[in-house]
């Protein structure tokens, strides 16, 4: 049985909503407090044993290739300074795991994000973290959550969340039998359905743990919601054989692709830093 060692993250989006903050960098560059979202996605992934960490870029890659790189003349300049402690984790990150870019040439959905890293991914069960959905737990991140399911059931797992019901269209749905607390085996899967046509309101967040034959359905997934591939039509496929759970995750989670989901998570995370450091 093989541990998961590799997370994808799809950071290829335009990030509109954010404009003019994201004209000239992804809007997983974007900060809670002091630290960039895929900063916080990177760090989740490293917490469930990841050490491979894999990005599908866009316009603005730089921003990322140069966050995640050893900055000799930066750490020279702050080193013996109180600043010193702010690039500490980063630091860490950047020297114990390892960073692999491909870029995704048109914006064809999420599917083809998820599709165009194959490269980087080859043969084996993979995460994939969406870093604008920012999440905070009391104990395993979301990521080592779902880990431990996939090592229990080797097949893909997502995690959910409830949502109320009039905002099925802004997430993919699941429905699915539950086998015990919380753990569900998929049956269906709709794309950001209307309420009136949505199967429930178990609505999928950005991570997941994917066997490698997503890639061959991916390939054969016709163009769905918006006329973009998705990740969800492929999972469907992948329900239809029973091979697909999902879990509502132990925790809280931010909309950090909403301008309100942003600035919750930055009040959120200001409180929570300035009371440890009270
Ligand atoms: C994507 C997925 C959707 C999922 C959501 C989670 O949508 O397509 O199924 O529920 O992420 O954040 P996006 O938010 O990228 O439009």
């Amino acid at each position: 049985m093989k541990p998961i060692r590799k997370c994808l993250f799809p950071a290829a989006g335009y990030g509109t909503r954010f404009l003019p903050a994201t004209k000239a960098m992804p809007k997983e560059m974007l900060p809670v407090v002091n630290k960039p979202l895929i900063q916080y996605g990177v760090e989740e992934a490293a917490r469930a044993g990841i050490a491979d960490m894999a990005f599908v870029t866009g316009r603005g890659e730089r921003a990322l290739k140069d966050h995640f790189a050893v900055s000799h003349e930066l750490e020279r300049r702050i080193a013996g300074s109180e600043r010193e402690s702010l690039l500490e984790d980063l630091c860490r990150l950047v020297r114990e795991c390892h960073f692999s870019y491909t870029r995704q040439l048109e914006a064809r959905g999420l599917g083809h994000a998820i599709l165009t890293g194959e490269t980087l991914i080859g043969d084996q069960a993979f995460a994939v973290l969406l870093a604008d959905d920012f999440c905070v737990t009391e104990d395993a991140g979301v990521l080592a959550q779902l880990a431990a399911i996939y090592d229990e059931y080797q097949c893909s797992v997502v995690a959910i969340e409830e949502v109320p019901k009039a905002e099925t269209s802004n997430y993919g749905i699941i429905a699915g039998e539950e086998l015990g607390p919380g753990l569900y085996r998929v049956s269906e899967m709709v794309e950001k359905p209307e309420p009136g046509e949505a199967p429930g309101n178990l609505a999928v967040i950005g991570r997941y743990i994917l066997t490698p034959d997503i890639f061959d359905i991916l390939r054969s997934t016709p163009p769905g919601r918006n006329n973009e591939i998705q990740i969800t039509d492929a999972l469907k496929t992948q329900a239809q054989n029973g091979k697909v759970l999902a879990w509502r995750f132990r925790g809280r989670r931010f909309d950090c692709g909403s301008v309100p989901g942003f600035m919750a998570a930055n009040e959120f995370a200001w409180r929570r830093q300035s009371q440890s450091t009270a």
